[in-house]
């Protein structure tokens, strides 16, 4: 990995995803029971510990030993509010808190934080992954967040908003799509990934039995070039209409539970997935 590439992308990552874990900590704090006071307060720290790094990073000078501290301190970060975030789930789940955060709401933002934590760690310890595997692994984990977050608007606005809530739904119904016809090309291309996935969680990671991992090497036709296209547009499609929320919401022209904040947070999303998928895009291309 090139030290300039090193550098640019771990700092992308920080300045974007550090201030997103912040505002997480936010929207789960202001979900909460109010008689639930330490895991308020515990939601209150992580918002000032992202909110901190957010500045720090965007002051880490574009040199390789601070970069790499940076990612350091982040991850260690990551690891509290992942854990924080499973915490709460864990009892959402199991009817052990109230509140008003949707579950899929909290593991939502629990993939975002684990997918941040693993961009780090993949820079910090030169993995690189395969063009194919990585355009598919892009493309699949965005597809699902636009997918949630078109739900988190269609169920989040009020039902008389009714033409709103038919729009939301449609682009939850078309990243849905969207997202099956990644997990077929996904299997026809890193049919590793396919045989990874049938293993137990317990086993990744670890050396595996002879017989397994021997499927062959994954790689790009014109197909994943197409549906990279359309995945962009789909993004841009939602991105859009995001903006047009956000300025519903800003200016009280809509009756939802969605927050100013909450609006530009999925907007400002939807510009990172079109940020990453252009960039698998630049890559697909060098490959005609
Ligand atoms: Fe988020
Ligand atoms: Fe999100």
């Amino acid at each position: 990995m090139d030290k300039a590439y090193f550098i640019n992308e771990s700092l992308r990552q920080n300045r974007f995803w550090t201030q997103i874990m912040s505002e997480h900590a936010l929207f789960i704090r202001e979900g909460l029971p109010c008689t639930e006071i330490a895991l308020i307060e515990e939601a209150r720290q992580l918002e000032q510990l992202f909110a901190n790094l957010k500045a720090r990073a965007d002051q880490t000078p574009r040199e390789q030993a601070a970069v790499c501290a940076l990612n350091q301190e982040v991850i260690q970060a990551l690891g509290r509010i992942i854990e924080f975030k499973t915490f709460v789930l864990k009892r959402m789940i199991t009817c052990s808190l109230g509140g008003f955060n949707y579950p899929l709401l909290m593991d939502h933002i629990r993939r975002e934080a684990i997918r941040f934590r693993v961009n780090l760690l993949k820079l910090n310890n030169n993995i690189q992954t395969p063009l194919a595997e990585l355009a598919l692994e892009e493309e699949i984990f965005w597809l699902r967040i636009m997918g949630d977050h078109a739900w988190f608007i269609a169920h989040l606005l009020d039902p008389s908003e009714r033409p709103l809530v038919q729009r939301a739904s449609e682009f939850g119904e078309k990243f849905e799509t969207l997202r099956l016809q990644g997990e077929d090309l996904q299997s026809m291309l890193v049919p590793r990934d396919y045989e990874n996935h049938l293993l137990p969680a317990s086993l990744m990671g670890g050396p595996l039995p002879p017989g397994f991992g021997n499927l062959k090497e994954p790689f790009v036709i014109p197909r994943l070039q197409r549906f990279n296209g359309e995945v962009i547009e789909a993004t841009m499609g939602i991105r859009d209409f995001k903006a047009v929320a956000l300025q519903l919401v800003e200016t009280c022209k809509v009756l939802s539970l969605i927050s100013p904040l909450l609006a530009s947070h999925v907007l400002r999303e939807a510009e990172m997935a079109l940020a990453d998928l252009e960039r698998v895009e630049r890559e697909l291309n060098t490959m005609k």
